[in-house]
């Protein structure tokens, strides 16, 4: 292992405005899951994304199961999930009691694929079981292809939970990120394009939706002067001094937005001569946030994802395989998956064993790009 700075994948990146928050907090002694830093912090996510209301809590895993509580998920109903995600997009289905059906991928955005959304659907009805709702992933930073999958949506009057956590900031024609379905998700965990080291946000245009959910995710608490509960409470709140690193954090992410896409910008300019890499697909239909670079090497390619992960490594590099697919995970294969192409391997299967997650870090110097860059090329020289 190289002795030099390890390169992260996609580390806290603190900009110094968020310690006046902080300090806040501190001297008016508001360290609780719940104080001005929140409220603010929420206003502040209403108007830069532009949706009506949003409650702080604690996790992205929290937002998506207090949506699908509202959305009356329970034991034996189904819930559609992409299956190109990271566990916690569908971990709460799970919670509830709830079956998971998996969706794949379109190879054009990563993300959800409108034919076998549509498959799942018929055969669901067929059945007389529709699902209760659609938890839809904006994969790395870039927006679903939200038009073809909520008019299927909309046919079969199934709302949609948009799992946006990977995506604040990034729009689709115009929209912002998150605020496409009847809720929406942001997760703050370290990783992600803006930190509180860990929190999360639901939203959605349903003033009253949010805020039973934020009445339960407060404990439900009835209005009484003695502890009384009428339903079943969530202790899921965000504490005061962390959304006041979230409020920091905020000012910063249009400038975070362009470094990551600088990151990619570099990485794509670069491996343009190399005819085994392609860079995760844009869409032109909006404006990701270059959460994370991703690339794919082509099948016939002497070299391999793991040969890139392994050389990076051995230089204090961080990279990362693509989001083993839900539907092959142990804990999940028992599960429905419905496939873009009939009788091939699926699209997610496909991207999982040629793709690679590239360092994405805002803090890294042209240098350490370049660095990066010149390992992988010499794998393919
Ligand atoms: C796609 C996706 N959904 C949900 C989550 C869960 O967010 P959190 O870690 O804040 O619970 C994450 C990230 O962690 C994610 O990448």
């Amino acid at each position: 292992m190289s002795n030099s700075k390890r390169i992260y994948l996609s580390s806290p990146h603190m900009c110094g405005l968020e310690e006046q928050f902080i300090r806040e907090a501190f001297n008016s002694n508001w360290i609780a899951p719940l104080g001005p830093n929140v409220d603010a912090f929420e206003k502040e996510i209403t108007e830069l994304v532009g949706v009506k209301a949003a409650v702080a809590l604690s996790s992205g895993t929290a937002a998506i199961h207090m949506a699908l509580k509202y959305l009356g998920i329970r034991r034996g109903d189904v819930v559609f999930c992409s299956s190109l995600t990271f566990a916690a997009s569908c971990n709460p289905i799970i919670y509830e009691g709830a079956t998971p059906v998996f969706i794949d991928s379109e190879p054009e955005s990563w993300n959800m694929s409108p034919k076998a959304l549509l498959k799942a659907f018929i055969d669901c009805k067929k059945e007389g079981k529709l699902p209760k709702a659609v938890i839809v992933v904006n994969l790395y930073g870039q927006s679903a292809d939200v038009d073809g999958l909520r008019e299927i949506c909309e046919i079969f009057k199934v709302p949609i939970i948009e799992d946006a956590a990977e995506s604040l900031g990034a729009t689709y024609k115009g929209i912002c990120s998150g605020t496409l379905g009847r809720f929406g998700i942001y997760s703050f965990n370290g990783n992600k394009i803006i930190t509180t080291s860990g929190g999360g946000m639901l939203v959605s245009n349903d003033e009253d939706a949010i805020d039973k959910i934020r009445f339960w995710a407060t404990q439900a608490r009835d209005e009484a002067r003695h502890y009384q509960h009428s339903e079943l409470g969530y202790n899921y709140r965000i504490s005061n001094v962390l959304a006041g690193i979230g409020r920091g954090q905020l000012i910063v992410l249009k400038e975070r937005i362009c470094q990551k896409k600088k990151i990619f910008n570099d990485y794509q300019k670069a491996f343009n001569d190399i005819e085994e890499i392609e860079m995760i697909p844009i869409c032109g239909y909006g404006d990701p946030n270059y959460w994370l670079s991703a690339i794919t090497v082509k099948e016939e390619s002497n070299v391999k994802p793991i040969d890139i992960i392994l050389a990076l490594d051995k230089e204090n590099i961080e990279s990362r395989p693509i989001w083993k697919p839900m539907h092959i995970q142990p804990y999940y294969q028992k599960y429905r998956f419905y496939s873009h192409n009939d009788g091939e391997a699926s699209i997610a299967e496909d991207i999982f064993n040629r793709g690679v997650c590239l360092p994405s870090d805002t803090k890294m110097t042209d240098e350490e790009i370049n660095k990066v860059i010149s390992i992988i090329k010499q794998l393919f020289n």
